[in-house]
């Protein structure tokens, strides 16, 4: 069953920033790039990094522990260490929020 859950403002987020949301048992980040709003899992998937506490170049995102980096559109590796794909999730339209669906 999928639910939905409301985040943030989108004027929360100034472009090229990124802000960590805690909610319902997940650690997420919402990143706001190229004047779009993207959400993935804020662990990376290489070891103990919080991406929201990376660098975000364009649609990149590199993580600030051993400096592999995301796409964070589709959660693909884009450069090692990092072999593990980040958990992506889908944003809900809606006008001024941040709403995503999980399920
Ligand atoms: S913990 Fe993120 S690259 Fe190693």
């Amino acid at each position: 069953m999928t639910k939905t859950l409301e985040l943030c403002d989108k004027s929360d987020i100034e472009e090229g920033s990124i802000l960590k949301i805690d909610i319902d048992d997940l650690e997420l980040a919402v990143y706001h790039a190229e004047g779009a709003f993207y959400v993935t899992n804020d662990l990376c998937t290489h070891g103990p990094g919080s991406l929201s506490e990376g660098y975000l170049e364009g649609h990149i995102i590199e993580c600030d522990f051993h400096n592999g980096q995301f796409d964070i559109r589709n959660g693909e590796v884009v450069a090692p260490p990092c072999v593990i794909a980040l958990t992506t999730y889908k944003i809900i339209d809606h006008d001024t929020k941040v709403v995503i669906e999980v399920s």
